[in-house]
């Protein structure tokens, strides 16, 4: 697809980066800018800011920045022109659909077909004498008919060439076979079925393709389960199982459990909600298509150790999103499906009580840290109180703030604006962090030091940092950056990808386009919109451009005149003499 430049100015005009972010990201002003929890990365105090009047987001956490399309690339993993597609469909605009599809698209059409292939031939075996023994350790399990066939379970032969032969003879190349990760290539370079005497777990998508199967063996041999790879139309870190039910069911609620197993015992006894982790632990990507289709996770992991932290984890993973959190415990160190089986008939509506009585996640982790403190004690008192609102002044909500701090005050019998103005200086000092988190940053950045995509730099750091102010200021004042455009050469740039940018600029500028952010995100990765956006936060606006332009230039000048070591190692006699000649005209 071309996307033309009227069609990005026009969509530029209509998207306000804002109104975009704030689908995803709860935004409060500060100062100029919109500040929020990034979610991109994991925190707890703010270092995510959002410039609606130069339309780009950038986080001093992690890096992350750009225009609205470089952020809808991102949080929705999409690649430039789907999420062109995304700002258009959401400013009202249309694109002329692209003509056919690329090899790429081919590609991942074949494997769609022979996974869907290969998971009619898995369930078939079932009802086959090879399949009888998988048909019955599944109805052991508890599973009916009517589970085994809503899921797709199946059955793979112990013979390795079974799938593989079925598919061939269906018209599958060896090839396809490998790419969809069904079979494993043998040294010699012939295909073997990757699933061997398991039995099958269909996983798909949201729009009923088959993307990847789970396969648990049923002895104790390890592993346990063995799941297909990553492949063309399968990422394990952006899918859930079951959720192309479970979207459906939601009702602004899901339940996640570890496990294929306590998915579909869940969803047998009733609780269609429920989705699991491809065995990962859950990722920010699962996280916000999990906020897309409820506003309450419940988190129902195992009861043991690692379950625990685990919920932890998912927890610190969940938060950023805002969706709200729910812990349920199963008792006795049972797994959900185990829970269930263990009440037989009674399964469902015991399993409904856990639901009922799970508290949210706050009341969850302020019940474990007043455990570690004996309240009865003034000193442990108020170590307890100092930390508990820590955790509540991380709350978004003031009016969930203020339950907390009425459960509190009312619990320990202290005055509840004492706790109050507790909570309240953390909310400060969180601003304050971020605040230093921000300096931190660019800190790093003006040193040049663990930059991966200007390795230049640090070894020309003044050069650098007036390539960067150049490019900031362009960006800023339009009328400024033709200026320069019309008399600064590239090659006075000295570090490649500073001047990679400052070409872009000056050709579009020449070209009487403008160079805000959304204008240039097309030619740059979303990495690279990161380290520009930093350049634009890290350089504010000059109140007097063109006498600071003319400084920059003036420093760039003297720089790039500077030999790097190994060029003055080479340097012929007349390239030394004139530097010499330049440096004394200096020193005058
Ligand atoms: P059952 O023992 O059949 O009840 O399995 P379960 O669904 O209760 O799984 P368990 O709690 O043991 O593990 C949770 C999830 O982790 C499973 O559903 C798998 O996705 C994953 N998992 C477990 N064991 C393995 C393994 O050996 N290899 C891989 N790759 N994943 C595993
Ligand atoms: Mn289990």
């Amino acid at each position: 697809m071309a996307i033309t430049e009227e069609f990005k100015q026009e969509l530029k005009a209509r998207t306000d980066i804002a109104d975009v972010i704030s689908s995803y990201v709860q935004l409060k002003k500060a100062g100029r800018n919109l500040v929020g929890l990034c979610p991109f990365h994991n925190e707890k105090s703010p270092s995510f800011s959002v410039s609606r009047e130069n339309g780009f987001f950038h986080c001093f956490g992690c890096g992350a920045g750009g225009d609205a399309i470089t952020f809808i690339r991102k949080i929705e993993n999409l690649d430039y022109a789907d999420a062109v597609k995304l700002l258009a469909d959401r400013a009202g605009m249309t694109i002329p659909e692209d003509a056919a599809s690329d090899g790429m698209g081919h590609l991942k059409t074949r494997i769609y077909e022979a996974n869907r292939e290969a998971a009619r031939f898995y369930h078939r075996q079932l009802y086959t004498p090879d399949g009888k023994q998988a048909l019955e350790y599944l109805r052991n399990r508890a599973l009916t008919e009517k589970t085994i066939i809503h899921f797709g379970l199946g059955y793979s032969p112990r013979d390795r060439f079974e799938l593989v032969n079925h598919l061939k003879s269906k018209g599958f190349s060896n090839n396809e076979i490998i790419q969809a990760n069904l079979a494993n290539q043998s040294k010699r370079g012939f295909p073997f079925d990757r699933f061997s005497d398991r039995v099958m777990f269909p996983i798909i998508d949201l729009r009923g393709n088959v993307i990847a199967f789970g396969g648990r063996i049923m002895s104790d041999i390890k592993p346990k389960y063995l799941n297909t790879s990553d492949t063309p139309v399968f990422n394990k870190s952006r899918s859930l199982f079951a959720l192309q039910f479970a979207k459906n069911k939601a009702n602004g609620q899901l339940i996640l459990v570890e496990g294929y197993m306590d998915v579909i015992a869940l969803h047998q006894a009733g609780f269609e909600n429920a989705v699991a982790t491809l065995g990962t632990s859950l990722t920010s990507e699962q996280a916000k298509i999990i906020k897309r289709y409820c506003d309450e996770v419940v988190i129902c992991y195992d009861a043991d150790e690692a379950g625990q932290k685990a919920t932890q984890r998912a927890i610190g993973i969940l938060r950023p999103t805002g969706i709200k959190i729910r812990i349920l415990t199963v008792p006795n160190g049972k797994d959900p499906d185990e829970f269930i089986k263990s009440y037989g008939d009674q399964g469902s509506a015991r399993f409904r009580m856990l639901l009922e009585k799970s508290g949210n996640d706050t009341e969850y982790r302020l019940g474990k840290l007043r455990m570690r403190y004996n309240t009865d004690i003034s000193e442990q008192k108020v170590e307890f109180l100092t930390k508990a609102s820590a955790m509540i002044s991380e709350l978004e909500n003031p009016v969930e703030q203020d339950v907390y701090i009425s459960k509190l005050s009312h619990d320990l019998e202290v005055e509840k604006n004492a706790i109050k103005r507790l909570v309240e200086k953390n909310s400060r000092r969180s601003y304050r962090e971020y605040k230093k988190a921000e300096q931190r940053q660019v800190q790093a950045e003006m040193s040049g030091l663990n930059d991966r995509l200007n390795k230049e730099k640090h070894f020309n750091l003044r050069a650098a940092n007036a390539e960067e102010a150049i490019i900031s200021l362009m960006i800023y004042n339009p009328d400024t950056a033709i200026e320069i455009a019309g008399h600064l050469p590239p090659e006075t740039f000295v570090t490649g990808f500073n001047r990679r940018i400052y070409e872009v600029l000056k050709k579009r500028v020449e070209n009487g386009q403008e160079i805000t952010p959304s204008d240039i995100s097309d030619e740059f990765s979303e990495d690279e919109m990161g380290r520009i956006t930093k350049m634009l936060l890290s350089h504010p606006r000059e109140n007097n451009p063109q006498a600071a332009s003319q400084e920059y230039i003036e420093v760039l000048k003297e720089q790039s005149q500077r030999l790097t070591p190994e060029q003055a190692a080479s340097a012929d006699n007349d390239t030394i003499m004139e530097q010499l000649r330049r440096m004394k005209e200096k020193k005058k």
